[in-house]
């Protein structure tokens, strides 16, 4: 099998990671037309270093998915960066999305009222799946019953970047890039002539320089938000409830003691990082591990494999709760670095504190077998089906 597939399909690709690690740190991928790079000070390079790794040429969900995305913060380099994420900015700080934690822990507790009395459900459509999506859309302003075909949309986005971010395919992956942007401009308009106290009506209002951001700049953000703060918060909640049912005493101890949870869910980030990897474009020749990398090049940073990279971190295969410091790059680094964190951080605390206190005997049910989404961005599970003690 090529090498690059494994990565993008195996539910175990941290040995594959290890081999390219050790034998080919940066490795040009003739068939993908991209650099491929494993490891952690690497990684931690291109993420970071903006001027010689480029996210507006073709980068990250950008020019290279098309569409929506091209326009969106994750695909601008500075000074235009600066600008767009300095309007979202406010709506994301930690005090700002603190305000929303007893929400968090009502729509948790609302999901968890459907599942409880039935002694079974699936974690990603049942929990993992609704909870993140409610309370983004809940922030943007949108309806969430509409949910089922956000999750359709971002399922295709995902889905289309399999084995080195090459799409495969277009038919399916056009058609939900147009219905998306069909749907928000209707969610715009709807707001431009009843604002109300949501994300899309203060992006609406917002000026950079007295001018109000383009159509195309308004679907970027919203097309963003929604798969960004959709998919990987999903899967963050599936790749900690397997990590914790895969060590029984784990479970335990987090049942005890909630203070130890946010730790906890650090090391899942650094563990099985619900991002794998991210692009770049290389503005100017540039050279690393020894590999020279012309300008005008694609690169796939691979934070999966730098997040269990041994020069980096000590024994990491093993999962360990207590391990600090814990600098993963989950959440990228600089100035693309992640503005759902808090967020993300927070919801994973709160869910999985009540899916805890909620659901005594939680195990995985045994004879399912697992499998990965396939995709080269994102790492989780397509389901994860659980059963409980039915009291
Ligand atoms: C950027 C991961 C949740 C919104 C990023 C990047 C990573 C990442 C790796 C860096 C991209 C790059 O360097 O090109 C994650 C993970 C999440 C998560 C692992 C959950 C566990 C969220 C949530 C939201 C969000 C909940 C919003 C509600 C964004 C946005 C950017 C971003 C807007 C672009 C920032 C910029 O370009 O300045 N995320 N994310 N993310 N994330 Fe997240």
């Amino acid at each position: 099998m090529d090498p690059l597939t494994a990565l993008t399909e195996q539910l175990d690709p941290f040995p594959q990671y290890r081999r390219l690690r050790d034998e080919s740190p940066v490795l040009f991928d003739v068939q993908r037309e991209a650099w491929n790079v494993f490891r952690y000070d690497d990684v931690q390079r291109v993420l970071s270093d903006h001027r010689v790794f480029s996210s507006q040429l073709g980068g990250s969900g950008g020019q290279r998915q098309g569409g929506l995305f091209a326009s969106s913060l994750i695909s601008t380099d500075p000074p235009r960066h600066r600008q767009l994420r300095s309007l979202v900015t406010q709506a994301f700080t930690p005090r700002a999305v603190d305000a929303l934690g007893p929400r968090i822990a009502e729509i948790a507790e609302e999901l968890l009222d459907r599942s409880a009395g039935a002694g079974e459900m699936d974690l990603i459509d049942d929990f993992a799946y609704p909870l993140p999506v409610i309370v983004i859309a809940e922030l943007m302003g949108i309806p969430a019953v509409d949910r089922d075909r956000f999750r359709r949309w971002s399922d295709v986005v995902v889905s289309q970047t399999r084995a080195g971010g090459v799409p495969q395919g277009s038919g399916g992956h056009a058609e939900a890039q147009a219905e998306m942007g069909e749907y928000f401009l209707g969610m715009i308009e709807r707001r431009r002539t009843e604002p109300g106290d949501d994300l899309i009506s203060r992006l609406l209002a917002a000026q950079i320089e007295g001018e109000h951001l383009s159509v195309p700049e308004l679907l970027g953000f919203c097309a963003l938000l929604l798969v960004a703060g959709n998919e990987t918060t999903t899967n963050l909640l599936g790749n900690a409830v397997l990590t914790f049912l895969e060590r029984p005493h784990l479970v335990e101890r987090l049942q005890a003691d909630a203070d130890a949870l946010p730790a906890a869910v650090e090391e899942v980030l650094r563990f099985r990082s619900p991002v794998q990897s991210m692009y770049r474009i290389a503005a100017q020749d540039v050279t690393l591990s020894g590999e020279q990398i012309p300008a005008g090049s694609r690169l796939v940073a691979w934070i999966g494999s730098a997040n269990h990279d041994e020069r980096q971190f000590h024994d990491p295969e093993a999962f360990d709760v207590a391990r600090t410091p814990n600098r993963h790059l989950a959440f990228g680094q600089g100035i693309h670095f992640c503005l759902g964190a808090p967020l993300a951080r927070l919801e994973a605390r709160i869910a999985l504190t009540a899916l805890l206190k909620r659901l005594p005997g939680l195990a995985l049910q045994s004879q399912t077998a697992l499998e990965r989404i396939e995709s080269s961005i994102v790492f989780g599970l397509k389901h994860l089906p659980l059963t409980w003690e039915n009291l």
